[in-house]
């Protein structure tokens, strides 16, 4: 399961039950909890940002505040060195399209002078029932892109929930990420000091990146991502007004209404499944695929559960056609209570219900109770968008090969 899937999908799938919050909102918290930050003030027109950066004084960065990542390279963060700068920059940055998110805020933030930039992360692990602390001496780049190029730079820590983060396993950590002998017990009390959030606050992930060295030799958390545990919210009053409602994904605020299990993801197939474990797998087995067909991804993740009735499978398509980057959607179905015949009429029925609005090419793989009927079905449809695949790899190669073309 860890294989293909990218490590931000695996996240965010296994973390729907997550608040995340805006960068500014994990400034705060860090402040409170005593981590070095810049000072920050957020800012919702030119004006404002103007004067914030006023009364910061000297220079500021102007950053957009949306929940994805990537910011900076879709010209969300600038640096402004005088408040006629940094009404300028907000102008550019409020009402920018980053990856679907428009950007209704900025931080107006204190100008670090970056020596060097580092990665910290502190997450629940899953699989292995413990906390996982992620850490590289070498930051600057997409922690994902050195996951991949160079793993050996990303130290894996395993942290004891009983034991925590003290200063001797910071020192561990800083260690296992390779960082020089000076810098050690320099790094370490901001990470025991993020460790407090991440255990105060009931978090699933405190991720810092990057964390810098500042010329002036001080250590500074100069970007934050938290993610909050909705099932603890009961134990923290303050968290409910954290969490902006307006500001989730559209297409996963309109799978909510439907009541569907969905996460959007950055790729060109849209996945349909019935089962977590096996939306799962059909997402790596998609990724693989893709390898061979010009890198194309997983759009998301949807489990339709049990009930994979018309309505439901309508509902599910609507979602994903939604997505303007889907190309074409692999239905990966396993028949159990709910037999392939019944899914086959729902894909059917729900290509007549979506009518003009289906356009892309759907590949279908049914395994299961009444697996022969079903595919009776969708063959004598004969309907233009679908194409029958006889297994997962299968269907995963031909949804690949369309979402490439
Ligand atoms: N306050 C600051 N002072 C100086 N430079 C900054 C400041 N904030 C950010 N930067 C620079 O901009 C880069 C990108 O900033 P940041 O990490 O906050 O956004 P991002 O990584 O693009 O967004 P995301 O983390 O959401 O993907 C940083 O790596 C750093 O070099
Ligand atoms: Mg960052």
């Amino acid at each position: 399961m860890r294989c293909r899937t990218t490590v931000t999908a695996e996240r965010k799938i296994t973390d729907w039950m997550s608040v995340d919050l805006y960068e500014y909102q994990a400034r705060d918290l860090f402040e409170s909890y005593e981590v070095p930050v810049l000072p920050g003030i957020i800012a919702d027109t030119p004006d404002e940002a103007r004067a914030a950066a006023e009364k910061l004084g000297g220079v500021v960065v102007v950053k957009a505040q949306v929940k994805v990542g990537g910011r900076g390279k879709a010209g969300g963060v600038k640096v402004a060195k005088n408040p006629e700068e940094a009404f300028a920059a907000a102008q550019a940055i409020l009402g920018l399209d980053i990856k679907g998110h428009v950007v209704k805020r900025v931080m107006v933030a204190g100008g670090a002078r970056i020596a060097q930039e580092f990665y910290f992360s502190v997450l629940l692990d899953r699989a292995n029932r413990s906390y996982l602390s992620l850490s590289s001496y070498e930051g600057g780049m997409e922690i994902e892109q050195l996951a991949v190029e160079r793993p050996e730079a990303l130290a894996r820590v395993e942290v004891n929930a009983n034991e925590g983060i003290d200063l001797a396993k910071a020192r561990e950590i800083a260690i296992a990420a390779k960082f020089p002998e000076d810098l050690i017990d320099k790094v370490a009390p901001t990470f025991v000091k993020l460790y407090a959030v991440y255990t105060g606050e009931d978090a699933t992930l405190v991720e810092v990146n990057p964390l810098v060295l500042t010329e002036e030799g001080d250590i500074i958390a100069l970007d934050g991502k938290v993610s909050l545990d909705e099932n603890a919210g009961f134990r923290h009053t303050n968290h409910e007004a954290l969490e902006d409602k307006t500001a989730a994904d559209p297409l996963e605020a309109k799978a909510k209404q439907f009541d569907l299990n969905y996460v959007k993801l950055d790729g060109q197939v849209g996945i349909i499944g019935n089962g977590a474990g096996l939306v799962m797998s059909t997402l790596d087995v998609v990724a693989y695929a893709g390898e061979k067909h010009n890198g194309v991804k997983p759009a998301n993740f949807l489990d339709i559960g049990g009930g994979a009735s018309a309505e439901v499978m309508a509902n599910g398509l609507d979602v994903i056609l939604g997505d303007a980057q889907v190309k074409s959607v692999f239905v990966n179905v396993f028949g159990g209570i709910t037999a392939c015949d019944a899914v086959a009429n729902g894909i059917v029925q729900a290509l007549e219900i979506l009518g003009d609005a289906a356009t892309k090419p759907l590949v279908v793989r049914l395994d299961g109770n009444k697996v022969e009927e079903g595919r009776l079905i969708l063959s004598a449809a004969n309907h233009p968008l679908i194409t029958l695949a006889t297994s997962m790899d299968d269907g995963a190669d031909k949804a690949a090969a369309l979402a490439a073309q």
